[in-house]
């Protein structure tokens, strides 16, 4: 990851738009003073990121109660006419909201909502979603739209008079997500981290950003306690400095990150907690059981046992053996994860941190039901798919709750290419696998099985 540690050189427009008007001052820095003992609690943690605005607010609640205004015609009117119930179901809907499983009738789980009024993209607004008709914290949101989110906020706070501010201006120079479900969440943290310096002083951009836009499909929590390194290329050691980068905005100085720092080990404890769902519908646990020994033999090398015993291997696989989307691990430069990896964010010690990973590890397959959809970039929309290489739909759109039992994973509607689309918004239903970043190829090892061998690993993957 980019941190800065040369003098400023070629600045791209945005990195310098941005940090003019977003800099809350430098900060000095210091040696690293000791931390007093710390005992983390999860349940802590799950408050602060319902409750605690991290990063500054993105909307509030008039802005929210207003967001059908910024919606095409048709829309609109359907939302003027429903009471007031059937009105914060369209909004939900249309955002990937859900809500949340102790206050159903609050503010939606993706939005941290302070004392002051301000409602705050939180780390559920990609880590917490729904499957087959129940929401879940920790789950990645396959319905999160980001991009028309923020859009449709901007719209809005112009209809009711508020004034621009330097975030919207911010915002709207990096696309947050071309399809909905998947976000740039990765391009983000590169470019917060050029305006961090190996302490965390905020500092302008180091070097001319390169903004490699790719959109990517967030993991779910439950693997977390089986990981030793994170992120999709298993870069750098699990740890809760790690998790930091997504408020590294210049308004958190230095001393405000580090203030953070215990409630970061508050959320990773609740993190640790999060167990995967157990499949929620009928399994032919004999075909599950003919599965389990294809399994053992054609998969578990790489993505590990499961039961009693199991083990995970967490094992980085080469991306020419892979095939799979190359675009997320070329986005991060080598030099990068070499400054990220002699900072504040390892405690100064690059041991462990993979500076060239060269491909991607095989994620662990707990609760791999619920995942859906499949590969890092969220490419494939089943299980089925990913196991038969060459049913991989080009063109696809999940539907807005549906999940398919028969082939375990997003119920979708395919095409040969995008149909025509009167908005952004209907266009970025369409996953298409044609674009950067988005290629559903690789990961061929199914298919030398044969078709019985894969029809039983269908169902034994069902009881992860
Ligand atoms: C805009 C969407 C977004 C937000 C907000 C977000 N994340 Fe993520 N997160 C992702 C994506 C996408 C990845 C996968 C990155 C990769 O593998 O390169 C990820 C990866 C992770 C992982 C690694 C899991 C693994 O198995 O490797 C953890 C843990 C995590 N995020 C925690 C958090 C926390 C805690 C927050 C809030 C402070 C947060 N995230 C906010 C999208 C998001
Ligand atoms: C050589 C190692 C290797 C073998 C063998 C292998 N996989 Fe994978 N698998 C991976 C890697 C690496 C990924 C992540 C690829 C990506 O996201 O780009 C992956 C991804 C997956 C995913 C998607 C996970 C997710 O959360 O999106 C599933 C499901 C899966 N593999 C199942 C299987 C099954 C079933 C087999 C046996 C037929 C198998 N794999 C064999 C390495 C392997």
């Amino acid at each position: 990851m980019p941190l800065a540690t040369r003098r400023p050189r070629r600045l791209l427009l945005p990195g310098l738009l941005a940090f003019a008007l977003l800099s809350a001052g430098l900060a000095v820095a210091r040696a690293d003073e000791e931390q007093p003992a710390f005992e983390p609690d999860a349940q802590r943690g799950y408050r602060h990121m319902l409750d605690k605005g991290f990063v500054p607010s993105t909307l509030d609640k008039e802005v929210l109660e207003n967001l059908w205004q910024a919606w095409p015609e048709e829309e609109r009117a359907e939302a003027e006419k429903a009471d007031a119930k059937t009105r914060r179901k369209l909004v939900f809907a249309r955002y990937g909201f859900t809500q949340r499983p102790d206050d159903p009738d609050g503010p939606p789980l993706q939005l941290a909502v302070t004392k002051a009024g301000g409602y705050h993209i939180n780390c559920f607004t990609c880590h917490g979603g729904q499957v087959a008709g129940r929401e879940q914290p920790g789950l990645p949101n396959a319905h999160i739209a980001l991009q028309s989110l923020v859009e449709d906020v901007r719209t809005v706070r112009r209809k009711l008079g508020r004034p621009i501010r330097a975030s919207d201006i911010a915002a709207s120079m990096i696309p947050h997500g071309n399809t909905v479900g998947t976000t740039n969440a990765v391009v983000f943290s590169i470019v917060l981290l050029q305006f961090r310096d190996k302490d965390l002083n905020v500092v302008p951009p180091q070097r001319r950003l390169r903004l490699p836009h790719h959109d990517l499909d967030a993991p779910p929590w439950w693997h977390y306690k089986r990981r030793t390194h994170l992120y999709i290329d298993g870069f750098t050691p699990v740890g809760h400095r790690s998790l930091m980068q997504f408020i590294l905005v210049p308004q958190n100085s230095r001393e405000k990150v580090r203030e953070y720092e215990n409630d970061f080990k508050d959320i990773e404890a609740w993190i640790k907690t999060v167990e995967a769902p157990k499949y929620p519908y009928p399994i032919d646990t004999k075909l599950a059981a003919s599965g389990e020994k294809v399994f053992r033999a054609s998969c578990a090398s790489c993505h590990g046992t499961y039961g009693e015993g199991g083990g995970y291997p967490n094992r980085l696989v080469p991306i020419a053996k892979l095939g799979t989307d190359r675009a997320r691990l070329d986005a991060i430069l080598t030099s990068d994860r070499e400054t990220y990896s002699k900072s504040w964010f390892t405690n100064y010690d690059p041991k462990g941190v993979r500076t060239d990973p060269g491909g991607y590890v095989a994620p662990p397959l707990d609760g791999i039901w619920a995942s859906a959809p499949y590969l890092h970039n969220g490419a494939v929309p089943t299980l089925h798919h990913l196991l038969f290489p060459d049913e991989r739909p080009k063109v696809w759109r999940r539907s807005p709750t549906g999940y398919d039992t028969e082939r375990v994973g997003l119920q979708v509607e395919t095409a040969e290419k995008v149909p025509e689309s009167k908005t952004k918004h209907e266009r970025r239903q369409w996953f298409d696998t044609t674009g950067h970043g988005k290629s559903a190829a690789g990961h061929d090892f199914p298919a030398k099985l044969s078709k019985p061998q894969r029809r039983a690993l269908l169902e034994y993957l069902k009881t992860l």
